[in-house]
């Protein structure tokens, strides 16, 4: 039997929490469905490497397998990626779930008197810089994936509607939409780049829809009834995208129904 790896990268945040928990259980359910779990039995169709931060991982699994990893520093990610590598010499899927839209003393600017250096620069680290350096080391497990067009290896990064410039009708958040933004022209560049070097690999940029978790708590009061997604439908919908894509859809920007989103 293949087996599958995954990289989560932010697998204790809500979305990234949720995914992890679903290709858990989905390798827990395929086995019990196929008759070959076996609680003491290593042998199984899907591993899950992810990665952890200052949050502390609060459950385990037999396939699971925790990385510490800080994605602003870039020792750090060629550190992780030398963790799997001891496991697996391959990764089929990875999926960057980690980002940043508020800190502990800093929410998203409303006007431009609010822009502040330091907090701008977080952003572009955390939700842009951070996708294309670990793409830069994860690139080699990448290339030994068993792939092909109809089912490529996957490059995700979950980025947000309001980095899109074309849909931009309400102006402020400069650092999270602009860091958004720089993502979204990243991971295209990267597509293209792929393209030529690294065949049948999909690199795709998503929206996850308004997801109730602690990134959104502070602005989930406009949000409209029956449209706050919980973590667990929100990474379902995901996973359900990422599993039809093709090759040629690499270099797209899509939400959690697989709808392409504009530029
Ligand atoms: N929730 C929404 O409604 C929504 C909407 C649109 C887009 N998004 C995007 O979806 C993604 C996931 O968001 P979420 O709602 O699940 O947020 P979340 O619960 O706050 O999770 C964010 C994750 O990013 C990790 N992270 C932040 N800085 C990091 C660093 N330097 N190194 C490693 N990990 C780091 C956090 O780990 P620590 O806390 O341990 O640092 C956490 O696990 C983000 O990119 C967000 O922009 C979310």
């Amino acid at each position: 039997m293949n087996t599958k790896n995954y990289f989560i990268i932010g697998g204790t945040g809500g979305i990234g929490k949720a995914m992890v928990e679903q290709l858990v259980q989905t390798a827990t359910n395929e086995h019990a469905s196929t008759g070959t779990h076996n609680s003491t039995n290593s042998n199984t169709d899907i591993r899950v490497f992810a990665t952890y931060h200052k949050s502390v991982p609060d459950f385990e699994a037999e396939n699971l397998y925790w990385i510490a990893m800080d994605i602003c520093d870039e020792q750090s990610i060629k550190q992780a990626a030398e963790t799997i590598k001891q496991q697996t010499t391959y990764i089929d899927w990875v999926i960057n779930c980690a980002g940043l839209l508020h800190t502990k003393t800093q929410q998203p600017e409303k006007a431009l008197q609010q822009l502040e250096s330091e907090f701008f620069l977080q952003n572009m680290q955390v939700n842009a810089l951070a996708s294309l350096l670990i793409a830069k080391h994860i690139k080699p497990l990448l290339a030994k994936s068993e792939r092909s067009s109809d089912k490529p290896a996957i490059f995700a990064t979950i980025s947000a509607r309001v980095g899109s410039i074309s849909d931009n009708q309400l102006g402020g958040w400069y650092s999270y939409r602009m860091s958004k933004a720089a993502l979204n022209m990243g991971m295209k560049n990267l597509s293209i780049e792929w393209s030529r070097s690294l065949k049948d690999v999909c690199v795709v940029v998503m929206q996850p829809g308004t997801v109730n978790t602690q990134l959104s708590a502070p602005f989930q009061g406009n949000v409209a009834d029956g449209q706050l997604f919980s973590p667990a439908y929100s990474a379902e919908c995901l996973l359900e995208v990422l599993s039809k894509m093709g090759a040629a859809q690499s270099g797209s920007f899509v939400d959690w129904a697989g709808e392409s989103i504009p530029w």
